[in-house]
């Protein structure tokens, strides 16, 4: 499909939260419900899911290069990692919907992108057991990619001061609902869906040619050590912040000059934004919400 003129993409408000089926939302995840809910997914699609800021970006990059880094050079230097793999609810206007991208993906298999939280994926994935990876990253650094992300993408609701989007955090008010919801919702999906691989950003970071050996296994491919080795070299957090194809540098509403797309990539960065005060609450809270589940993060390494 060919790669649309964004530069009209400049949006004149913030978009409002709402409920959509208990889930905090904005409308450009919504507008085209029925054929997000209605799209057939394929047995061979891979579908990469996150709350979001956990690495999704870095994970489809990664699955890019592990099926398609040896294809046409073309595909990598002239389509935007957001064309390459749909954002399956996506409904900008301006660009194609998430449904119709995918629909249209000449790939196979096709990688697909979600935020939704588990009881909103539609059930054709679960049918046709498609797999799945999904990212999780640990809250407290999730929480402070996302404040940033919201104060430069004019596309999602204003985040108002860092204490403001704290608390709003974590009383889940966020675009896709609370993080604990979700990483937990999909922790417990893993119990029963053999096809889901679960990981966390912290273990990319940790150790990226370790995860990337763990994705091709999943996913069933032999990779040399060779091609391994090139692909993790490329999705390093420098080479990726250089390269337009990832950096999201070619969507207008977001605002580069007040935080980049491509912002620090580090685990323990919520050590300088959280207060004391932040932080004894924050944990306070957490325990309490994530008291059911066995689900554990790292919040250094
Ligand atoms: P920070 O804001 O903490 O820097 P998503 O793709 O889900 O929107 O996640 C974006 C977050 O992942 C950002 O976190 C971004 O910098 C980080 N990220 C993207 N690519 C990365 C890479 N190659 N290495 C480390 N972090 C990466």
């Amino acid at each position: 499909m060919e790669i649309p003129d964004l530069s009209s993409m400049k949006l004149s408000s913030r978009p409002e939260l709402f409920d959509f089926e208990g889930v905090s939302m904005i409308h450009y995840f919504t507008d085209n419900w029925e054929k997000v809910k209605n799209f057939q997914a394929r047995p061979d699609d891979v579908l990469i899911a996150t709350y979001p800021k956990a690495g999704t970006t870095w994970v489809s990059y990664i699955l890019d290069l592990l099926y398609f880094g040896n294809d046409s050079p073309e595909r990598q230097t002239s389509q935007p990692i957001y064309m390459r793999v749909p954002f399956l609810e996506s409904c900008f206007k301006v660009i194609p919907s998430g449904t119709e991208l995918a629909d249209n993906l000449p790939t196979s298999p096709r990688l697909i992108k979600t935020h939704l939280p588990v009881q909103l994926v539609p059930k054709s994935f679960w049918e046709q057991n498609s797999r799945i990876v999904y990212v999780a990253r640990n809250a407290k650094d999730n929480a402070v990619s996302y404040f940033h992300f919201d104060r430069m993408n004019m596309g999602q609701p204003e985040p108002g001061d860092w204490n403001t989007f704290l608390q709003k955090f974590i009383e889940g008010k966020k675009v896709f609902g609370p993080w604990y919801d979700h990483v937990s919702g999909w922790w417990e999906k893993k119990q029963t869906y053999s096809n889901l691989l679960y990981m966390f950003y912290e273990d990319l970071v940790e150790d990226t040619g370790r995860e990337v050996e763990r994705l091709s296994s999943f996913l069933g491919l032999s990779v040399s050590t060779k091609e391994r080795e090139k692909i993790t070299k490329g999705v390093q957090f420098d080479a990726m912040k250089q390269n337009k194809m990832t950096n999201y540098s070619t969507i207008p509403v977001m605002d580069f000059k007040i935080s980049p797309f491509m912002r620090k990539g580090k685990v323990g960065d919520w050590k300088n934004h959280f207060t004391v005060t932040q932080n004894e609450q924050f944990d306070e809270d957490y325990k309490q919400k994530m008291k059911n589940t066995t689900v554990k993060f790292r919040t250094e390494i």
